[in-house]
């Protein structure tokens, strides 16, 4: 897990002390480390292409915030997209067509239409949705999704790579999908899987990677030979103190190797998502309530899941600090709790924390990654605010919306209006 600094006991982050970001834009914020998320960026970019030309699709699902996009499209990352609004997004944010690949699941022909004409390629992730689209475009190359037969994730409900899940192609049906698209007149260009997200271990890429290689080789006899194989995302990053972080170069060099040895595709397209933005943000929030119910201590807090959603979907564990009493020695455990009106409603629980007050700022780790994107205006709570902090300076990139624009789509039908 990432460790921060602090000046007269307060965190720093980004190089700002949390509070002033606190003090200036209000809670609960986003904050978002413009520096870590470069520097993530090529380090992920920068294990792989020592070995073999690689090309980094960050996965925007992660964090579609427009000034993180700005930013990555300043290294020169691509975009792997899963909606036309992420591809929308992006072109907004600076991205161009060519650098997108769209790899949807369960898409309608009007989606398939706008990515395309927008001049998007596609991912193709079944028979029914390569019929489709050749009655949409087919002057775009495409690449097939396959099911590799490997799962990994840190939950069930991020597993995709496994045989039966409802992404991709399976293994015995590629080949006639790479046919039947060739006549239909497509040039397929590459070959895709994901296997899951938020993996800790070498071992199922190095088993997705001999899955690829096995196919790219069989449809290399049978007259396609393919530009790129994609690894999908999925690398996972530690979220608890002392938790390893994965070794990205020893990653790169087992990976990239079997691709060399077993084919000779020249390029190799990851798509990380998590790995680029999660410890690039963290969520503050301010302390507003501080409960002993007997069982149990709780600090009460105004993020709830509504902000944050992934402890209480995945039971995920995200760090939390008391940023202006930083690194003080712990009295006792407690619950963090939002402002939701559900018991679930939890951040996280018994972490030992130091003499939590009223009007403390509490800072959740690790928030960058599927954080924001995830949140919701349930409880008519409106989205919150975002700030990117650089060397010290913070500037707001996202307002908080206002309760008005939580209305603006509804309409109260004339015989109900009062
Ligand atoms: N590529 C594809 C096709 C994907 O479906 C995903 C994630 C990625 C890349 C990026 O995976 P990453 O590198 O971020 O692990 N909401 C969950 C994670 C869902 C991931 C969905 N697909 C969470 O909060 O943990």
């Amino acid at each position: 897990m990432r460790e921060f600094e602090s000046e007269d006991g307060v965190m720093l982050f980004g190089g700002a002390r949390v509070t002033d970001l606190a003090d200036e834009f209000g809670t609960p914020l986003y904050a978002v480390d413009e520096d870590r998320l470069r520097e993530n960026y090529r380090g992920v970019r920068d294990a792989f292409s020592k070995h073999i030309d690689t090309r980094i699709h960050y996965a925007c699902k992660a964090n579609t915030g427009l000034a993180v996009l700005a930013a990555l499209a300043q290294e020169g990352s691509g975009i792997d997209a899963v909606s036309i609004g992420e591809v929308m997004t992006c072109l907004k944010a600076g991205f161009r067509p060519e650098d997108m690949m769209y790899t949807g699941v369960n898409v309608s022909d009007a989606e398939l239409k706008a990515v395309t004409d927008l001049g998007v390629m596609v991912n193709v992730d079944s028979l029914s949705e390569l019929e489709r689209l050749s009655r949409i475009n087919t002057e775009l190359p495409i690449s097939f999704r396959v099911t590799p037969g490997v799962g990994s994730g840190h939950s069930a409900k991020v597993t995709t790579g496994h045989d039966g899940s409802k992404f991709g192609i399976p293994r015995d049906r590629i080949a006639g999908a790479y046919r039947r698209a060739r006549e239909l007149g497509f040039k397929a260009t590459g070959i895709h899987a994901h296997i899951g997200s938020g993996g800790q271990r070498a071992e199922p890429f190095e088993d997705e990677m001999e899955v690829l290689a096995g196919i790219v080789n069989e449809l290399k006899e049978d007259g396609f030979d393919l530009d790129f194989i994609d690894l999908g995302g999925g690398i996972g990053v530690p979220y608890r103190p002392n938790e390893d972080e994965m070794d990205l170069e020893d990653l790169a060099e087992r990976v990239t190797g079997i691709m060399r040895e077993e084919t000779d595709v020249e390029t190799l397209i990851l798509e990380p998502g998590r790995y680029i933005v999660c410890d690039a943000s963290v969520l503050l929030t301010r302390c507003v309530d501080v409960k002993d119910s007997g069982a149990k201590r709780y600090v009460g807090v105004d993020a709830g899941f509504n902000t944050l959603i992934r402890p209480a979907m995945y039971d995920s564990y995200h760090h939390v600090a008391i940023g202006n009493r930083f690194g003080k020695a712990c009295t006792a455990k407690y619950d963090v709790v939002g402002p939701i009106c559900e018991s679930g409603d939890a951040l996280a629980h018994d972490r030992a924390l130091p003499d939590p007050r009223e009007g403390d700022l509490v800072v959740i780790y690790n928030a960058g990654a599927y954080g924001f994107s995830m949140s919701s205006n349930y409880n008519s709570r409106p989205l919150c605010r975002e700030a990117m902090v650089r060397r010290g300076k913070a500037e707001l990139v996202r307002e908080a919306e206002g309760i008005e624009e939580m209305w603006r789509h509804q309409r109260i039908p004339e015989r109900l209006a009062r």
